[in-house]
């Protein structure tokens, strides 16, 4: 852990307060000191590109919740989630959640899946979704709901919550230990990944046919298509040079090119990253987590499996090829573009900046606002360089009673187009809606980033605001909780 304690900022009374504590961190991270609504209010001004029309600048990104049927199908849990993310008022729906494209391409046994038997259950999450819009935001003028779909890749565990059957691209040398994988595991082949290609198409096809506005092919998080961009040691088409590694996203949107042209097509992005990190050894003790350090990396210099590291540092970012990637997405057409960071497997503090780390992480290497600041700060520069396209920044929940406040500076000062949630909209769905309509803020609805929603699927459980959603908190899924995180 650092030298210095990590300021909780729930301790921090008022705007003042948290602006000279970032300044103590030497931290530049805009945030306003009043707190502007209605029309007047950056968070609901409509944008307007071409022929995407979004209503304000609020989204929900994906979050999967381990919640679904066996078949792929959603749950009650799934359909109440849905439900909190229309009520949120935001006009811009990233995904939901990832949705895998075929069942062996699921990250747990209980993910969605996009097939023929699963049509209605996703009608239904849309459905759900726009009707409890309608009682936060009046109408869904300017509404857009796309669908993330996935394959986890190196992360696929679709049969059992226990059992991981790993689908890699190529062999990483930190990635493969944690896995267990020996040296003569297999790779996919290029013809699985042709099949695997088959599969986004299909699964699009899918999304237009229920109504769905786009879909994000994911490239982040390190699932498959983020594996793609860093696989410069796998042989043949699809490794090695800029142009293979992005043969899947060029494929992949050509099949949808062709099959639902009207849909419109979304990037989800991991455009920093660094090695993985583990908990410090010298510094765990009794069961409890160490605070995070980098795998070390000095015989694996210039480090090769990664995209937006330096390959000389690879603890420090790099936008070079990030740049050149969102320069394909215009090429291609593709507006929307949602920033993200790392993986929650093997650099979470960098994904999900938190106090608290999930069980299978670490305690913070540093002050959580430092990865706030990194994700903000590559979207502000990558902005900056691609002003026609529409970028969603991510990493917001940490800032908690500050969130409204930065996320309307930042809109303000053009350091992105539209805020996203991820945590908070577990807890606090309307946050943001309230902040900018001139209501009070539920102070004790806010997330404080104790990371059980990572938690409990790390443990076979679905995710969830367990410490602050009553739905959770008074249920036996807690117990299970409680009990889970002892072993
Ligand atoms: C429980 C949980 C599930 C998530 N599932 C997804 C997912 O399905 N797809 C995705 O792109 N990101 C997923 N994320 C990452 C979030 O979208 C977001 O990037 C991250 O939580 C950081 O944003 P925040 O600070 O607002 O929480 C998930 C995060 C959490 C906490
Ligand atoms: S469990 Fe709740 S409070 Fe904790 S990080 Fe997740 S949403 Fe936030």
């Amino acid at each position: 852990m650092s030298a210095r304690p990590i300021l909780r900022l729930g301790t921090v009374k008022n705007v003042s307060g948290f602006q000279q504590h970032l300044q103590s961190l030497g931290l530049t991270i805009p945030c306003d000191h009043e707190l502007l609504t209605g029309a007047e209010s950056p968070l609901r001004q409509p944008l307007v590109r071409g022929d995407i029309k979004i209503g304000n600048r609020i989204v929900v990104h994906p979050m999967e919740g381990w919640d679904g049927s066996l078949d792929g199908n959603p749950s009650d849990h799934t359909v109440r989630r849905w439900q909190r993310f229309g009520r949120s008022g935001a006009k811009l729906i990233w995904g939901g959640e990832a949705v895998a494209v075929s069942h062996e391409a699921r990250a747990n046994p209980n993910q969605l899946v996009a097939a023929a038997h699963t049509e209605q259950g996703l009608a239904r999450l849309r459905a759900t979704l726009i009707e409890e819009h309608r009682l936060t935001a009046g109408s869904d003028d300017g509404l857009l709901i796309g669908l993330q779909l996935t394959d986890s890749g190196r992360y696929s565990r679709p049969n059992a919550h226990g059992r991981p059957e790993p689908r890699i691209l190529y062999h990483h040398p930190f990635l493969d230990r944690r896995l267990g994988l020996p040296a003569n595991y297999p790779v996919l082949t290029d013809a699985e990944i042709e099949a695997i290609i088959e599969n986004f198409h299909k699964a699009a096809l899918l999304a237009w046919r229920l109504g769905f506005d786009f879909v994000d092919i994911k490239h982040c998080h390190g699932y498959l298509g983020h594996e793609f961009l860093s696989a410069h040691t796998r042989a043949g088409r699809y490794g090695g040079s800029f142009e293979n590694r992005t043969r899947f996203l060029r494929e992949v949107v050509e099949g949808i090119g062709s099959a639902a042209p009207q849909l419109k097509i979304a990037v989800r992005l991991s455009a920093i990253d660094s090695v993985p990190f583990h908990p410090d050894p010298a510094k765990s003790f009794n069961g409890k987590l160490g605070p995070g350090i980098p795998e070390p990396y000095e015989h694996d210099v210039p480090y090769r499996w990664g995209f937006g590291v330096n390959a000389l540092d690879p603890t420090e970012s790099n936008l070079n090829e990030p740049v050149r990637f969102l320069s394909l997405l215009e090429q291609l057409g593709i507006r929307l573009v949602n920033i993200t960071a790392g993986s929650p497997y093997y650099n979470p503090h960098l994904q999900r900046p938190a106090l608290y780390p999930p069980s299978d992480g670490y305690l913070p290497p540093e002050d959580p606002l430092f990865s706030v600041a990194r994700q903000m700060e590559a979207t502000r520069r990558l902005k900056q360089q691609f002003p026609h396209l529409i970028f969603v920044g991510t990493g917001y929940s940490y800032l908690q009673d500050f969130l409204p406040h930065v996320a309307q500076a930042a809109l303000r000062e053009g350091w992105v187009d539209m805020v996203g949630l991820g945590r908070m909209v577990l807890t606090y769905p309307e946050l943001l809606w309230d902040a900018s309509d001139g209501r009070n803020i539920e102070r004790k609805r806010i997330c404080r980033t104790f990371s059980d929603c990572t938690t409990a699927p790390r443990k076979g459980l679905p995710s969830g605001c367990y410490p602050l959603d009553s739905f959770y908190k008074d249920s036996e899924l807690m117990t299970q909780l409680t009990i889970a995180k002892k072993h």
